[in-house]
């Protein structure tokens, strides 16, 4: 059982496989925080808290006659309300009908339910019966009738539970939330470390791991989008934690919009957790009966470091996040028009990079950007959803056919949430597109956006996306968004309800996306955002990829992808081969690291590939072989981060199977240098009492200058899994700048 009620001491403990989570309703229904972390007994922990008269901290009225150490301000409570002598960051902020911000939240009853609780309208973690249970948990406002739903969905074997809220005007009045969180965790103490993941254009998932202080810390997001700038996914750990040992959590937001994530240390060194929906720009009014669901929080808690914390989400993403047949089907490797081409293209031109790339073994051609409406470059024709047939020569059926007669797939990019000023449809509907009436918009790529939160525009865009998909032999969709969102107003909303302005238009995004994705199963879709702007768990939920980052700089992308691996799994990392110089940084790697870099992801390229020589062609068809040799590995293996980018010469990751019978080890040289100290890696997830050999991948030798073959590998020998874990491996050493290396380890008799 996952869920287990003590009705003496009024607990919910709530276990999976490796953690614990306790609440209990105290003697004046005060809903409790008293733990989560390791797995422990059902033990009212909160007996082992202390108490104290703080001072100015008050006493609620029904405990101040009799008992002053009773403060709202110094407990650990599991859903805190507002302006009632609770002076923390606090989750639930609301106006009541007589002006007042006031909320006191007490218990009033629980249900289990089997299976995992669904939301209406949301992405969230889903489950079958037979893997998961819920727990609600149900709060009231004393005064108005405000009712606070909490959700736990304990997906035990997992070690994940889900949390989100349901919020509904019980009372007669009407009452406006103007902050409503859909996590919140108390902690009694706080030495805790934060592990947030910053970013802008072209440089995302930058990682942060900062002590948490006294006061206020926060990340998140006002730009209508998860965003580059912050991701919606945090990790907290002791300070003492690392990458394979130490307490830590992990929260992901599973939330494509505006975010908070806030954490406050108290004077006492309390510690507060509060993540949900940005405050911001956000108000919603609730009439009598009217309720709310806010965006769910995946948690998950590990005694073994940062590196047990990602497989954990890794997995929940992969297999209770992700849905429909691309799941688990074998995405097709594919090449993207954009850096080949930019706006600068004919069909012919297209024609021939898909014919080439058949030849080489790629499995989808990708038009990008500029193939539609009068686009000639990014002013113009976005809403234009029709191909620019002047352009192209032909009509974009006609494209699709002759690209798939060369014997390989094709699909297309659209930014559907995209407006230009110069286009048909804004002609038609500028009511439309994003703005507030008498004021000028702010441009962004000199474009504005489609008001999402529009029902007939969510139609509109269901019905020509559909028409598309249906008038050409589609079989992928990149779906962008290349711009934050501002002059937050809706055309249709009454004034007293813009403040809803933001979620509804994540509401409305999420709407399309299930409807299309629904209604075409078998075309893949994958996001983007300007690369990472939306790289978020609530649209791994629709398209179980995401462009990472405009910048693809296989160095850089190194550290993209390994910040972006602490929250998010390898199969949901759109990763390409793109040619050298670098656009964005004019580094020159090699193409074997190139490949290297981006098998560890969806792999793809994003080259001009009529620029390579035969040389460089062949090896495309080696690159491809690697990669589907070891699809399985690398897309559904454990991850774990060997070392990092960021520091040191080399950067080594590995993937093993499940049952530790092979795994397979990558190494790039981020830094190299002469004479450098060896480079050391510990294999994880092997069985320490069978044997293993090892073998380079050879397309890596062959890269290798004549006589010049690396040393310090011993190719060939068996070892023992015990002792690859406990002693590791020498990774060869570099024989060219940014040399890569591909090392596989199959278990064998000895
Ligand atoms: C931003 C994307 O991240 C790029 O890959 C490309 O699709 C451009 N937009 C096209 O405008």
């Amino acid at each position: 059982m996952a869920i287990i009620i003590d009705k003496k001491h009024n607990t919910f403990t709530l276990h999976t496989k490796n953690s614990t989570y306790q609440m209990k309703v105290d003697k004046y229904g005060v809903l409790l925080h008293c733990y989560y972390g390791e797995k422990t007994d059902n033990t009212d922990k909160s007996l082992l808290y202390y108490q104290a008269d703080r001072g100015f901290s008050g006493n609620i009225y029904e405990a101040a006659k009799s008992d002053r150490t009773y403060s709202l301000d110094s407990f650990t409570q599991e859903y805190s309300g507002f302006g009632i002598g609770d002076y923390r960051i606090t989750a639930l902020r609301a106006q009541n009908a007589d002006g007042s911000q006031a909320t006191e939240l007490r218990y009033t009853g629980y249900d289990i339910q089997k299976g995992k609780y669904t939301i209406d309208e949301l992405p969230m973690v889903y489950a079958d019966d037979t893997q998961s249970e819920t727990l609600v948990i149900y709060l009231q406002d004393v005064y108005t009738g405000l009712e606070v739903s909490l959700y736990y969905g304990i997906l035990e074997q997992l070690d994940i539970i889900t949390r989100t809220v349901k919020i509904t005007n019980k009372g007669k009045s009407d009452i406006t939330l103007q902050k409503a969180a859909s996590c919140h965790i108390d902690w009694e103490y706080g030495d805790f470390d934060l592990i947030s993941f910053y970013g802008k254009h072209s440089m995302e998932q930058n990682i942060q791991r900062t002590k948490i202080h006294h006061g206020i810390q926060s990340i998140g997001s006002v730009r209508g989008i998860s965003s580059h700038q912050y991701n919606p996914f945090v990790m907290l750990c002791e300070s003492s934690t690392n990458e394979t040992m130490g307490s830590c959590y992990g929260f992901s937001f599973v939330y494509s919009g505006e975010f908070s994530i806030e954490i406050e240390k108290d004077q006492i060194d309390r510690t507060r957790f509060i993540c949900g929906i940005h405050s911001d720009n956000f108000k919603w009014t609730l009439h009598n009966n009217d309720m709310l669901w806010l965006p769910e929080v995946i948690m998950t808690h590990s005694q073994y470091g940062t590196g047990s914390v990602s497989r954990n989400l890794h997995k929940v993403i992969r297999e209770h996040i992700c849905r429909g047949i691309w799941k688990n089907k074998r995405r097709p490797i594919l090449i993207n028009s954009w850096e080949a081409t930019y706006f600068d293209f004919t069909g012919e031109t297209l024609i021939n990079i898909a014919k080439e790339a058949a030849q080489l073994g790629i499995e989808l051609f990708v038009m990008d950007d500029g193939w539609f409406g009068k686009r000639q470059d990014d002013n113009t024709g976005l809403g234009d959803w029709f191909a620019n047939e002047k352009k192209l020569g032909c009509t974009l059926k006609e494209l699709s056919k002759r690209i798939i007669a060369q014997g390989i797939q094709f699909g297309i990019w659209i930014e559907p949430e995209g407006i230009s000023e110069d286009s048909d449809l804004y002609r038609t509907h500028p009511e439309w597109a994003v703005q507030i009436p008498q004021r000028k918009p702010c441009l962004s790529r000199n474009q504005l956006i489609l008001d999402f939160s529009i029902k007939d525009v969510q139609d509109y865009i269901i019905q020509t996306i559909s028409d598309l998909i249906k008038d050409a032999s589609i079989s992928y969709i990149k779906w962008d968004f290349n711009r934050a969102i501002c002059d937050k107003f809706s055309s249709l909303l009454p004034p007293e309800k813009q403040g809803e302005f933001s979620h509804r238009y994540i509401l409305g995004l999420y709407r399309v996306l299930e409807e299309l994705t629904t209604k075409f199963p078998e075309v893949l879709f994958e996001s983007c955002g300007g690369g990472g702007a939306r790289f978020d768990t609530g649209m791994l939920y629709y398209t179980p990829q995401i462009w990472g980052s405009d910048n693809t700089d296989a160095i850089e992308r190194l550290s993209i992808q390994y910040g972006a691996s602490f929250g998010y799994p390898i199969s949901a990392m759109g990763t390409h081969v793109s040619a050298v110089p670098n656009h964005q940084t004019g580094r020159i790697t090699p193409f074997s690291t190139r490949a290297c870099i981006a098998m560890s992801g969806t792999f793809g390229y994003e080259l001009d590939i009529a620029k390579l020589t035969n040389e460089q062609k062949q090896q495309i068809k080696k690159q491809i072989a690697a990669f589907q040799k070891y699809y399985v590995l690398i897309q559904y293996g454990d991850y774990y981060r060997i070392s990092t980018p960021l520091e040191g010469t080399c950067t080594v990751w590995e993937f093993v199977n499940e049952d530790g019978t092979e795994a397979l080890v990558n190494a790039v040289y981020h830094h190299v240098q002469a004479n450098a100290a060896t480079v050391r890696a510990k294999v994880y997830g092997l069985n320490d009492t069978q044997f293993y050999q090892l073998s380079l991948n050879e397309y890596f030798t062959e890269q290798c200058p004549e006589k010049q073959l690396p040393y310090g590998f011993r190719s060939g020998e068996v070892i023992s899994g015990a002792a690859l874990r406990q002693v590791g491996f020498v990774i060869p050493s570099a024989v060219i700048d940014f040399q890569a290396w591909q090392i596989y380890i199959k278990q064998c008799e000895i």
